[in-house]
């Protein structure tokens, strides 16, 4: 069996924030914060807008791009660190509200890996015939997590939700088929004090804000990326020249760049957007495949390679025949 890709879709916040506009509130500027991260704006949910909302907004556009009713889908793994609740899980409210009431929905933590690590959780369900149409969902509202007089942390983060439609389908499995060919997962619990919430309902029982020691994230986060990169090219044949599309997490655009430099990614194969969400942790990745479908850059057939890195450290790669 194969996990194939039948559609995606992503939504984001109407209010969107401007490196200005915090410039105006913070001691940062347009420049600096686009020198150091290629960020030039955010999306902000609104006052009463929650992930879930976001999420379900993005599953609906990932259903109609499928042409696919809710009731077809039997698993939903929405992957977020700003669920609505300590619990239940936000994939439960996102079901709900799609009206599915058979299957199963849960919420996944990885922080920014979370899309790539929601993928390879669901691709393993379909392969082994568990369920037998997925919706995997990254969504976001960092904004309410973010300590907004730390300009060190604020000025990179933004709100969003992404989500694809995966079917397991009966397949040799060749790597000319379409699908997810190969996931890679990692994590070492030795960087947990670079990047992480200083809140939480067994230690402080408040919700804490982001803390990140940004030059060790940034030391770290090139050497693993290309790592599971490398076990996703080992693991399929696959070439920095066979692949179509790369599609990073976009923390930052510097990250990105030395990234697929280093791996030999022509720059035109990157598909960059934290130009305009920021970094949306664990919706990043769906939000950036739903731009590259919509405008035509990924197209039927074509090798894309998703990499994602974040607290934890977590890190992984996925690669998919779209
Ligand atoms: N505006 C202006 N000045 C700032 C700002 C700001 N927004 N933020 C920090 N500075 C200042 C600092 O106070 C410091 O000033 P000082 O020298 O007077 O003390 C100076 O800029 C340099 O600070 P550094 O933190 O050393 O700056 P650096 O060049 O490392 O850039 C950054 C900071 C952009 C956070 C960088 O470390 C980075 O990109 N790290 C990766 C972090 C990341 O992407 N995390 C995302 C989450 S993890 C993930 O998704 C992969």
């Amino acid at each position: 069996k194969r996990s194939v890709v039948l559609g995606c879709g992503s939504y984001l916040p109407q209010k969107v924030l401007t490196n200005a506009e915090l410039a105006a509130r913070i001691d940062t500027s347009d420049e600096w914060i686009v020198q150091r991260t290629g960020i030039r704006q955010r999306h902000i949910a609104a006052e009463g807008e929650f992930t879930s909302h976001l999420a379900i907004n993005a599953a609906r556009a990932a259903l109609e791009h499928a042409g696919l009713d809710a009731q077809a889908i039997d698993l939903i793994v929405l992957a977020t660190s700003t669920p609505d609740h300590t619990f239940p899980a936000t994939a439960v409210a996102v079901q709900n509200e799609l009206g599915i009431h058979h299957g199963a929905a849960f919420d996944l933590q990885a922080v920014c890996s979370g899309f790539v690590f929601a993928l390879a959780t669901a691709d393993n369900f379909l392969r082994s015939g568990a369920y037998k149409r997925a919706l995997v969902i990254g969504a976001e509202t960092f904004s309410r997590i973010l300590d907004w007089n730390d300009r060190g942390t604020c000025v990179l983060f933004g709100d969003g939700a992404g989500a694809v439609v995966l079917e397991a389908q009966d397949q040799p499995g060749l790597p000319s088929d379409r699908g997810v060919l190969t996931t890679h997962l990692r994590s070492d619990g030795r960087h947990k004090a670079k990047l992480y919430v200083d809140g939480g309902p067994s230690t402080t029982r408040t919700v804490g804000h982001l803390r990140m020691e940004g030059r060790e994230v940034f030391k770290h986060a090139v050497g693993m990326i290309t790592d599971v990169i490398v076990d996703a090219f080992d693991a399929t044949g696959a070439t920095a020249d066979s692949i179509d599309w790369f599609i990073p997490h976009q923390a930052n655009k510097r990250i990105i760049d030395a990234s697929a430099h280093k791996l030999h990614i022509a720059p035109q194969k990157v598909v960059l957007t934290v130009d305009l969400h920021g970094n949306t942790s664990a919706a990043s990745i769906p939000l950036a495949l739903a731009v590259a479908v919509k405008d035509g850059r990924v197209k039927k057939g074509d090798l894309v390679l998703f990499e994602a890195m974040g607290g934890g450290f977590t890190w992984g790669s996925a690669l998919v025949r779209w």
